[in-house]
């Protein structure tokens, strides 16, 4: 693939026009989302989603979220079923990904040749206002190659990405910092969660009046699954990863000084980093872990110690479901 000159542009109002008509032409254009960093392309042109598994080096067989800017057109791609409008009215726009048989008017591209379509409101304004203007529904992959960490900023893009794609729109730091949550409704009976997320089963089961299952795949290798989500090796730094359910101040002295220990929370020091400063806060864990990650691989550590996150939260739960792909070899 012949190297592309990656330009990063602010969010102005003549930015998100040009970027509209970028996207309308089928190039691809990266975008900040409130959970991670997405890599934009109409959803609809059989030329532009091709180039998301190419930029990524992302198997085809992997299907694409679809990012809407209004809740109601959720029924021009899916076919909407009394629980999908209770969550759409409940948590959109936000992390919450709904899976629903698809329309004829969806690609095979978009949805690996299957029968359901994942559908996304993002809260991010800038990228609401892209798809708006872009007129067009948007599949986007997180903006990260195949199985490396999410990005979280335009600077993560552009480290993984740069010369693969032509346009990054910075737009800041993403809020959340975890990909969201996906439901599965396609059976409105058995809501099931298939990504943990910053959105919990407890509160889809609240919205629903119904138990929300969670799917629990028990992966011994990547060939196993199909999904880059449930791939056990996935968001997963270079360096060698072993994971602790707690780490004492005695167990992280004993780890070499060329090693780096990333706890839950705690104080700073030498080889010592912490997911959330001094005091314990999930919320600020998931928005950190991602660039914690990225900034540890990049080190000259020869090995990351990581801590998992305590307590039996959402939060908690999505970060350790990312941690153990982060581990996984
Ligand atoms: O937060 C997010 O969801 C971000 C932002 C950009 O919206 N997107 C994201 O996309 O994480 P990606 O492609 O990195 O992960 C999408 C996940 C994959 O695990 C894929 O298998 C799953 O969604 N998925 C997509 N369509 C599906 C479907 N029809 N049925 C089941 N899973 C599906
Ligand atoms: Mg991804």
């Amino acid at each position: 693939m012949p190297r592309l000159k990656t330009k990063i542009y602010r969010p102005t109002p003549a930015n998100l026009r040009r970027l509209a008509k970028a996207i309308q032409r089928g190039e691809l254009v990266a975008v900040p989302s409130e959970t991670v960093y997405g890599l934009a392309a109409n959803a609809p042109d059989p030329r532009a989603c091709p180039r998301l598994f190419n930029a990524k080096g992302r198997p085809t067989p992997d299907p694409l979220i679809v990012h809407i800017a209004k809740a109601k057109d959720l029924a021009s791609l899916a076919e909407v079923n009394a629980a999908a409008e209770i969550l759409a009215k409940k948590f959109w726009p936000g992390p919450l990904t709904l899976v629903l048989p698809k329309k004829n008017n969806v690609p095979a591209i978009v949805t690996a040749g299957g029968a359901s379509v994942a559908v996304r409101q993002p809260a991010n304004k800038i990228f609401s206002a892209l798809i708006t203007q872009a007129g067009c529904p948007l599949a986007a992959p997180s903006a990260n190659p195949f199985s490396y960490v999410s990005p979280t900023t335009a600077q993560h893009v552009l480290d993984g990405l740069g010369g693969k794609i032509p346009h990054i729109i910075d737009g800041g730091p993403a809020e959340v910092g975890l990909e969201s949550t996906i439901v599965d409704l396609r059976d409105p009976k058995k809501p099931t969660i298939l990504r943990l997320g910053a959105i919990s089963a407890t509160q889809l089961s609240k919205a629903l009046k119904q138990r929300v299952l969670v799917v629990h795949k028990k992966l011994k290798t990547n060939e196993q699954a199909i999904a880059p989500g449930t791939l056990l090796k996935h968001y997963s730094p270079k360096k060698p990863v072993t994971l602790y359910p707690k780490l004492s101040a005695s167990a992280c002295r004993r780890i070499p000084a060329n090693e780096a220990v990333l706890k839950f929370s705690g104080p700073e020091q030498e080889n010592q980093f912490s997911l959330c400063g001094k005091k314990a806060n999930g919320a600020l864990a998931a928005h950190n872990l991602f660039a914690q990650l990225r900034a540890l691989d990049h080190g000259s550590w020869k090995k990351l110690h990581i801590e998992l996150a305590p307590g039996s939260s959402a939060l908690a739960a999505a970060i350790n479901d990312r941690l153990q792909r982060a581990a996984a070899k």
